[in-house]
C-alpha cells in the first residue's frame, strides 16, 4: 500500500518528533512537507501535496474555518492538544483526530487510520492541466551550502503592460537559454563578421515570480506542488533567516541549470511581499544563480494614499523591487495596434516609476504578425517603435500559436519541447542580445 502523505503543521519541539516519526522506515506514512504556518498548510491541501495534516492545538489562526478548507481540501485533519481543554477545542474544530501529546504509536495508528477524503490519484489528476498526466514534472531538491566563488549574478526583471503580451513566456524562455536548454535549435551564433561564434557557456538561471496578479510560473513550467516558493522566502526574509541555503531550499531545481520560486497562488496574498524582503530575496538570488529573470506584474504605480505610509505595504513592492534591483528591465509588449499603444504607455510609466530604475531596458514586441498590422509586420512594429517611443532596437518575436500552445499544454518551456521552433529561437536571440548586457559571471 503506497505510504499515507502528511502535512506536517506542528509548532515546538514536538514538529521534530512528528517527523521522525512519520519517516521511520515501516511507518506507512510519508510527510510530504513540513509547513511554517497556516497559511503554507493550506497552499499544500490546496495543491493535493498530502491527504493528512498533523497539526498542534497552538498554530496560529487554526480555527474551524480552517479545518473546513482542509476537508474540503481531501485532507484529514490529526490535531496534537496540550491539554484537556484544548483537545475539546480541536474536536469542537472538527479535527477528524485528537491526541492527548504526542505518542509514537498512537500518532501513526491516527495517521493511517484516517482514510483518506479523496483517492490521492484523483487529486494528482485534478491538479494537472485538463488531466494530462505528461504535463507533471518531478522538481529536485539539491542542497546549497556556500556561496559560488564569483562575482554576484545579474538580475533581469521582465515587466510590460497588461493585455498578457507574453512577460511569463519571455521570462521562461530567457531563463531557459541563459541555463543552456534546448541548445541552439540547430542556429549557428553569430559573431564578429558574420563568423560562427562557440555556443555561450551555460550559467545558472533562477526564474522568479513575482507577479502579484496572475502568478503562473507553476502551472507555466508543469509544477504540481504550487507552494509559493517567493511568499516562504520572504517570510524568511522579513525574519532575518534567508541565507543562501534557505533560499535554495524554496527554489526547486526544474531542469539542468534552471531552479524556480513559484509565486503567490491567490492574488489576495500581495502582502506576503513587502519590498524590504523582496530586496534581500533578490541579493541572495545573485549568490544562488549567475542570472536571476524576475516575471514581473504588469502594474507599477504606488498606492497614492499609501505613499506617505512608508510601512503600509503595497500591491506591487514585488514588481517595483524586482524593476530598482534589474541590471536589464525587459519590456514586453503584444504586436499590434493596441499592444503598441500600450507598450509606448509602458515606457513612459517606466520612466516615472516611483522607484530608481538603472538597469538598461530592452524592448520586445511579442507575437508579430502580419494579421494584426500588416505586411512585413517587423518593420512595421520596429518603425511604430521607434516613431513614437524612440526605441530603435526593438527586439521582435513572432507569432507563434502551435509552439506555444504546445508547450503549455506539456507544462514545459519552448526550449525543451519545441527548441527550433520560430519563437524559441528568437527568445535565443534576445538572449545572446542580453549576454551582452547582463554582467557576466567571471
Ligand atoms: N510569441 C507567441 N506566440 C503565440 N502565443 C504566445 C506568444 N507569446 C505568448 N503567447 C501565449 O500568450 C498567452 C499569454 O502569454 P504569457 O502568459 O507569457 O503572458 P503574460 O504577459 O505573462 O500574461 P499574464 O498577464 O497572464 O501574466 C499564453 O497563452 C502564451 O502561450
Ligand atoms: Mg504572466
Amino acid at each position: 500500500m503506497a505510504a499515507v502523505t502528511v502535512l506536517c503543521a506542528v509548532r515546538g519541539e514536538d514538529e521534530t518528533a512528528v517527523v521522525v516519526a512519520l519517516g521511520a522506515p515501516g511507518s506507512g506514512a510519508t510527510v510530504t512537507r513540513r509547513c511554517g504556518d497556516l497559511a503554507e498548510l493550506l497552499a499544500a491541501a490546496a495543491a493535493g501535496v498530502g491527504t493528512v495534516a498533523v497539526v498542534s492545538a497552538d498554530l496560529p489562526g487554526l480555527d474551524r474555518e480552517a479545518v473546513g478548507r482542509l476537508h474540503r481540501g481531501g485532507v484529514r485533519v490529526v490535531a496534537l492538544s496540550d491539554g484537556a481543554a484544548s483537545a475539546d477545542r480541536l474536536r469542537a474544530l472538527g479535527a477528524d483526530a485528537v491526541l492527548e501529546g504526542l505518542d509514537e504509536a498512537a500518532l501513526l495508528d491516527a495517521v493511517r487510520d484516517t482514510a483518506p477524503l479523496r483517492d490521492p490519484g484523483s487529486v494528482l489528476d485534478a491538479g494537472t492541466p485538463f488531466g494530462l498526466p505528461g504535463a507533471v514534472r518531478t522538481p529536485s531538491w539539491p542542497d546549497v551550502e556556500a556561496a559560488p566563488d564569483r562575482a554576484p549574478g545579474a538580475v533581469v526583471a521582465v515587466w510590460g503592460p497588461v493585455g498578457a503580451p507574453g512577460r511569463t513566456t519571455t521570462a521562461v524562455e530567457l531563463a531557459a537559454a541563459f541555463a543552456g536548454i534546448g541548445g541552439r535549435g540547430g542556429r549557428r551564433r553569430r559573431g564578429a563578421r558574420g563568423r560562427e561564434a562557440p555556443a555561450p557557456a551555460p550559467a545558472s538561471a533562477l526564474l522568479v515570480d513575482a507577479d502579484t496578479y496572475g502568478s503562473s510560473l507553476a502551472a507555466r513550467l508543469g509544477l504540481l506542488d504550487d507552494a509559493p516558493g517567493l511568499a516562504a522566502a520572504a517570510r524568511a526574509a522579513g525574519q532575518g533567516a534567508l541565507d543562501l541555503p534557505a533560499l535554495a531550499r524554496q527554489c526547486p531545481v526544474v531542469a539542468p541549470g534552471l531552479r524556480v520560486l513559484t509565486g503567490i497562488t491567490r492574488a489576495a496574498r500581495w502582502p506576503e511581499l513587502p519590498a524590504s524582503a523582496l530586496e534581500v530575496v533578490l541579493e541572495r538570488a545573485r549568490e544562488l544563480a549567475d542570472v536571476t529573470v524576475v516575471d514581473c506584474g504588469p502594474v507599477i504605480e504606488a498606492d497614492e494614499l499609501l505613499m506617505y505610509d512608508t510601512h503600509a505595504p503595497q500591491r506591487n513592492a514585488a514588481t517595483l523591487a524586482a524593476l530598482q534591483a534589474a541590471d536589464v528591465v525587459v519590456v514586453v509588449g503584444a504586436a499590434d495596434p493596441v499592444g503598441v499603444q500600450r507598450l509606448v504607455r509602458a515606457l513612459e510609466d517606466l520612466r516615472e516609476a516611483p522607484v530608481p530604475v538603472s538597469g538598461r531596458v530592452v524592448v520586445v514586441a511579442n507575437r508579430v504578425r502580419a494579421s494584426a498590422v500588416g505586411a512585413k509586420p517587423d518593420v512595421a512594429v520596429r518603425d511604430a517603435l521607434a516613431r513614437y517611443a524612440g526605441v530603435e532596437d526593438a527586439h521582435v518575436v513572432p507569432d507563434d500559436g502551435p509552439a506555444l500552445d504546445a508547450a503549455v499544454l506539456a507544462g514545459r518551456s519552448l526550449a525543451e519541447h519545441a527548441p527550433s521552433s520560430p519563437a524559441r529561437l528568437a527568445f535565443l536571440e534576445l538572449a545572446d542580445r542580453l549576454r551582452a548586457v547582463v554582467p557576466q559571471p567571471a
